[in-house]
């Protein structure tokens, strides 16, 4: 045998599609999305001790990582100086996403991180105006040729796999085509989220399943399934009507890191039963945020001070809404990005007061079970928890908001007759109307607010009335 072909035996061989996701992956189901400031080392951390499978570090913009004059860009990005980032042991599987529009600048930045992770993924779904701006992301959507050379370039160059995520088109065809051409380019895993690009902000409404199911059944590469995960029953029921590989999450995840928590052993009933079980997949959120802000203390890999806000401000919101001297005060802390760890006591102080008040309550209702204690949301239907605990936060979409109002509006008079108009449906029942549920979820909502959290986002954070305590839980608590 010639040294050359020796040479060649000896390099590793690439794996692509089933045999890379079983092989190399692990056949992950439970995914935690790639999101701007919010996908970082700390909350990645936190993300895998509650079950997260795979993880897709924030969105890294191609173009700035490579300029070698930016060298805050790229450690702030991917910081391969002090070795957590991609790290084999704690930080892994992982992919990094970059959006890019020039194939080459992809191809450096992806080679510059390709030995510190399993895959590379291209952002196919940013819809929001910094993508207009910049060109990437969903507004690529309309240029075929330019997407299939961005996937093609690192599918041929890379020594690990490309992977693409993308938003469909308004039209099963269009999108099943879509699908096969970012196949054909050599993407080895697709993550189709379920929403068109207009589908966005006030309008982010419903993801479509079926459009997944038909990307599922076109294409021969695993295919993750992203939009409308609230509850850990939302995911059985996406694997099951997508046919889905894996399920990505990210508002739901945000904002219970323990979405996917013991889900490897499934609850026999749709309906929690037990405390522990409810406790298993819902902890509580002030300890969640504590843990998560030790992780941040521990790392030698600085967090962003807008990404831990963001964090604190979601993962918490249930207590924030009540406790509104927190929710100011949690506004107000101001820390050093050049002493992040020095000024961490601030944010643990809150976390520490929100502790003490909500094991207050939880102690208040002590004697009745959780399960009872599980409340509807009046106009999507959503099962609400007891507010010390970890759970999704949804809105109201536009249209479910004007069901909602039609179904409750006044009574009507009719002034010929008198009779009278009365809506049938009791008022603690969602309308019949209402659609099932609308979460949130634009494909890079970018960092620049000081609590991670985009201005409009932030209005309708709030605004947004929270749900009402159960009856049984509101007599046993002190006034909120
Ligand atoms: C805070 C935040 C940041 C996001 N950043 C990114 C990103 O960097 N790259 C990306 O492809 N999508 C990003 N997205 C979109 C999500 O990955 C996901 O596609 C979308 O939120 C729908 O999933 P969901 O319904 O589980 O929220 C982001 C979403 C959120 C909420």
């Amino acid at each position: 045998m010639s040294g050359n072909a020796q040479e060649i035996s000896l390099t590793p061989k690439k794996l692509g599609g089933y045999q890379f996701y079983r092989d190399v992956l692990g056949s992950p189901r439970y995914i935690v999305a790639p999101m701007v400031d919010q996908s970082e080392l700390a909350w990645r951390r936190l993300s895998r001790r509650y079950g997260a499978q795979l993880i897709y570090t924030p969105m890294i913009n191609a173009k700035m990582f490579v300029d070698a004059s930016n060298k805050t860009y790229r450690n702030s990005n991917f910081d391969m100086i002090n070795g957590e980032e991609g790290d084999p042991t704690t930080d892994r599987p992982l992919i990094v996403q970059f959006c890019a529009n020039d194939p080459e600048q992809l191809l450096s930045s992806a080679k510059a991180v390709e030995n510190h992770c399993e895959a590379v993924d291209l952002n196919l779904g940013c819809p929001q105006d910094i993508a207009k701006r910049g060109r990437y992301g969903s507004l690529l959507q309309d240029d075929w040729e330019l997407i299939y050379k961005l996937i093609n370039i690192l599918h041929v160059n890379l020594s690990i796999p490309v992977t693409a995520k993308f938003r469909v088109f308004p039209t099963v065809e269009k999108t099943v085509e879509y699908a096969r051409m970012l196949e054909r380019a050599g993407a080895q895993i697709i993550t189709c989220h379920g929403r068109i690009r207009e589908q966005r902000g006030q309008n982010t409404g419903l993801a479509d399943w079926d459009k997944i199911r038909a990307v599922k059944e076109a294409v021969s590469v695993p295919v993750f399934a992203n939009g409308n995960i609230l509850y850990q029953s939302d995911i059985d029921a996406c694997l099951k009507a997508t046919g889905a590989d894996g399920v990505m999450s990210a508002e739901g995840q945000l904002y219970n890191p323990a979405l996917f928590a013991g889900i490897e052993h499934p609850l026999t009933s749709p309906d929690y039963e037990s405390d522990t079980q409810i406790l298993i997949r819902h902890p509580k959120h002030a300890d969640l945020a504590l843990e998560y802000l030790d992780i941040v203390k521990d790392l030698k890999t600085t967090t962003s001070v807008s990404g831990i806000k963001g964090h604190l401000f979601k993962i918490m919101r249930p207590g924030l809404g009540r406790e509104t001297d927190l929710r100011e005060k949690l506004g107000r802390v101001k820390i050093n990005p050049r002493g992040v760890k020095e000024g961490l006591q601030a944010y643990v102080d809150v976390c520490l007061e929100m502790k003490e008040r909500m094991d207050r309550d939880a102690n208040a209702a002590e004697g009745t079970l959780l399960k009872d204690l599980i409340t509807t949301e009046p106009i999507t239907g959503i099962k609400v928890m007891p507010h010390w605990l970890a759970q999704p936060y949804f809105r109201p979409s536009p249209e479910q908001k004007k069901a909602y109002a039609a179904a409750h509006a006044p009574v009507a008079v009719d002034p010929s007759s008198q009779a009278m108009a009365v809506d049938p449906t009791p008022a603690s029942q969602p309308h019949p109307a209402a659609p099932k549920r609308s979460l949130a979820g634009d494909d890079a909502s970018g960092p620049g607010s000081a609590d991670g959290i985009s201005a409009s986002k932030k209005a309708r954070l709030e605004t947004t009335a929270l749900p009402a305590p159960s009856e049984a839980l509101a007599a046993s608590l002190p006034p909120p």
